[in-house]
């Protein structure tokens, strides 16, 4: 696992360089950018930071939703409809100029990723006071409860728009020597069983029990759901796992397959991220995606 660093002259890959960034997500690094290429402009990222002392309504968990240009988290009852309708226009605008950057640096991804949801994230993570499955200062892989993915992958862009504090975060090794290493026999889809059941059945076979809500989730998104609350609530991998610390800096952005590279954030407040799930018919090294990770314990196919 290795943080890669790509200075502004390395912007505009060749086809060759953008396939060898792909993999090098898909193998677990992380591509940082000391200076941001989507950078906000200055009155922009000036509105976003005095949230802060704003009403509370404006600042929880913000989410955008690109497909349907919708702002989540916001309680448009109480807040400012002037202010709401600023904060729509930002994160619209920087979805869709992550969405821009990406498409030619990543170009082997380009339409083969659903574009999923934008978030700012203008609370403190030092000291935020969560019910453990929601703590993000202990490691996890991500999996989204309402939204299964089927095999596609969690790619996460991130800018820390903080202008004096760092983002500061610790990595693990990814998920192809942590899921071998951690999960114990019970967690792991059971041979054969994944693939001959359906539904429930299958959810019961990877020891889920009646706790599988009827969303149609595949026996893939059910063990990926509850590998992240494993390794939560898994004390031995949270002390002895290897961990790697990074300090994202102000003005910076990062990306990274958070479904896959374990993660927590520790300290850090204001920052902007966006996220995509590529389709595993676009990855440049299928062998080591998690999907085909865990077809290959299950010897079945998980979607
Ligand atoms: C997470 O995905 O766990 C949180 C990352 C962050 O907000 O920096
Ligand atoms: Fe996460």
């Amino acid at each position: 696992m290795a943080v890669v660093t790509i200075a502004s002259s390395g912007l505009m890959p060749t086809p060759e360089e953008s396939r060898a960034f792909c993999a090098q997500l898909e193998s677990g690094d992380i591509l940082y950018f000391p200076e941001t290429p989507v950078p906000l402009a200055a009155q922009d990222a000036g509105f976003l930071l005095g949230q802060q002392q704003a009403d509370s309504s404006l600042h929880k968990n913000i989410a955008y939703k690109p497909n349907i240009d919708r702002l989540s988290g916001v309680d448009t009852k109480t807040a400012d409809p002037a202010a709401v309708a600023r904060l729509q226009q930002i994160l619209r605008s920087y979805s869709t100029s992550v969405v821009q950057f990406l498409a030619r640096f990543l170009s082997p991804y380009q339409q083969h990723w659903k574009l999923d949801y934008a978030s700012f994230r203008p609370q403190e993570e030092q000291n935020r006071d969560l019910p453990l499955r929601r703590r993000n200062d202990l490691l996890h892989t991500d999996a989204f409860p309402t939204r299964p993915t089927y095999g596609a992958r969690i790619l996460r862009f991130f800018n820390n728009i903080n202008p004096t504090r760092t983002r500061d975060w610790i990595v693990s090794d990814p998920f192809a020597a942590t899921v071998r290493q951690f999960a114990p026999h019970q967690i792991a889809p059971h041979p054969g069983s994944a693939l001959s059941r359906a539904g429930k059945t299958a959810g019961r076979a990877l020891g889920l029990g009646g706790a599988i809500p009827s969303l149609k989730r595949s026996p893939y998104d059910d063990f990926m759901m509850r590998f992240h609350n494993f390794l939560k609530e898994n004390p031995r991998f949270q002390s002895d796992c290897p961990k790697y610390p990074f300090q994202f800096p102000p003005g910076s952005s990062w990306m990274v397959y958070t479904d896959t590279v374990p993660h927590a954030v520790l300290a850090g407040q204001y920052a902007l991220e966006q996220t995509f799930l590529v389709r595993p018919e676009a990855m440049v090294r299928p062998e080591i995606s998690p999907l085909k990770v865990l077809e290959e314990i299950a010897h079945a196919p998980l979607v």
